[in-house]
């Protein structure tokens, strides 16, 4: 039997820095149960600032150390989305307020990355952007310890 195609957006302000990392950890993980061509998976901003830009460069790095390749070019949430995916996960509560100005009736179910997450994390994926080393490392710390869950939210 086909199964049915599961799409999957992540949204942060930028889409170079935090959502490229959960589309590139989740097509990760996706790719090694060989689920890849169950999914549709993409990351979008909430600002329009880098549209057209790849991950920042630090970004890509700290998750290429640890073995993810960050390969999307930034583009700017819009109204359609919030329609055509099944799952849109803001990484903060500004951005997941931000999704509900540009779509207060979405069909998408919206939810925060940290949903995914049991235990001591934060509420909101801390914008890395403007701040150390530390920061990169945990966002992937975060969206790592979600995908899983993701993954099987999809796949349910
Ligand atoms: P992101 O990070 O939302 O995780 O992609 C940021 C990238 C750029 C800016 C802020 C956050 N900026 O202000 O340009």
């Amino acid at each position: 039997m086909m199964s049915e195609t599961k799409s999957v957006l992540f949204v942060c302000l930028g889409n170079i820095c935090r959502s490229p990392t959960g589309e590139g950890i989740l097509l990760h993980l996706a790719q090694q149960q060989d689920l890849e061509s169950r999914l549709l998976i993409d990351s979008a901003g909430t600002s329009g600032y880098h549209v057209g830009q790849p991950a920042d460069l630090r970004m890509t790095e700290c998750a290429s150390r640890r073995g993810y390749r960050l390969l999307s070019r930034s583009r700017q949430l819009t109204h359609g989305d919030l329609h055509e995916f099944d799952l849109v996960i803001a990484m903060d509560r500004s951005n997941q307020e931000a999704i509900a100005a540009i779509n207060s009736e979405p069909t998408a179910t919206v939810c925060l990355l940290s949903d995914f997450l049991e235990g001591d994390w934060p509420v909101d994926v801390p914008d890395p952007y403007y701040g150390g080393a530390d920061g990169f490392e945990e966002v992937v710390d975060m969206i790592e310890a979600a995908c899983p869950k993701i993954l099987a939210q999809l796949l349910e």
